[in-house]
């Protein structure tokens, strides 16, 4: 069984202040909540502390944005797997912003997966296809290409650690989300296909698999009854705790 997981994406959103009165607003609303639910909040690196601090405890995880491979060196700007396994858990790599406003490719995406695993944190690995590439028909190249590129020599015995979330780009902050069918496919004979491809059958259904794009309280269900979808990466929905909530609350029914 595959524990389903709802992380959120804060983006570049919320300042220190403003995260501990978003943090506080999604505790009361959980207070009822067992841990059938993987909750995991992304803030950016000025909120990891503070958010990792008032959620110690809770059994909900933290997660950052991004993060160089390196452990430590001369990268003016850039913040180490190793600085950030002390406060955070998750760290979400190779979202499709990073990959479309600062360059990021399959090579630099692989190296991060594998620092992220070696100093015992998840990586939550992003693809997805962009909307000219899904209109010229491309979403399995793209796709496959992304999930072969982004695990290449990994582990296999830290594959099941990876989690993989499909978002389409045409659908993230567009409100235009993909069909919960059509999520599914792209997950089922895609994604897992393309990890069973390289690393087994088992771990192709082991391996969990979130959506991400335009998720909402409002279509959150539908989603998550789909059986290759195991939760989902929610961007705008997650700064706001009466959207948040609920889908944290639909992922766990
Ligand atoms: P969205 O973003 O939910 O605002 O579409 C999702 C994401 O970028 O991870």
């Amino acid at each position: 069984m595959r524990r389903p997981c709802v992380a959120g994406n804060w983006k570049m959103f919320e300042t220190a202040s403003e995260a501990r009165i978003l943090v506080s607003e999604l505790l009361s609303g959980l207070i009822e909540l067992d841990n059938k639910v993987e909750i995991v909040l992304c803030p950016p690196f000025t909120s990891i502390l503070p958010v990792a601090a008032l959620l110690e405890g809770t059994g909900i995880g933290v997660g950052a944005q991004n993060m160089h491979w390196e452990t430590s060196g001369a990268f003016t700007g850039e913040i180490s797997p190793v600085m950030l396994a002390e406060f955070c858990k998750y760290v979400i790599l190779g979202h499709s912003e990073r990959r479309a406003y600062f360059g990021e490719n399959d090579e630099g995406v692989n190296r991060k997966v594998k620092a992220a695993l070696e100093n015992g944190m998840v990586p939550i690995m992003c693809v997805g296809e962009t909307l000219e590439e899904n209109e010229a028909g491309k979403t399995r190249q793209v796709v496959s290409t992304q999930v072969r590129n982004g695990l290449n020599d990994v582990d296999a015995s830290s594959i099941m650690k990876v989690v993989i979330a499909y978002e389409p780009v045409w659908a993230i902050g567009t409100g235009r989300a993909a069909t919960a069918a059509g999520a599914n496919q792209v997950i089922a004979d895609i994604i897992r296909n393309e990890v069973s491809l390289s690393f087994g059958d088992d771990a192709a259904q082991a391996v969990r698999v979130l959506y991400g794009g335009s998720v909402k309280a409002s279509n959150a269900e539908e989603f998550f009854r789909q059986v290759d979808i195991d939760g989902a990466l929610v961007g705008g929905a997650s700064l706001k705790a009466t959207e948040f909530l609920p889908i944290v609350r639909a992922a766990g029914s």
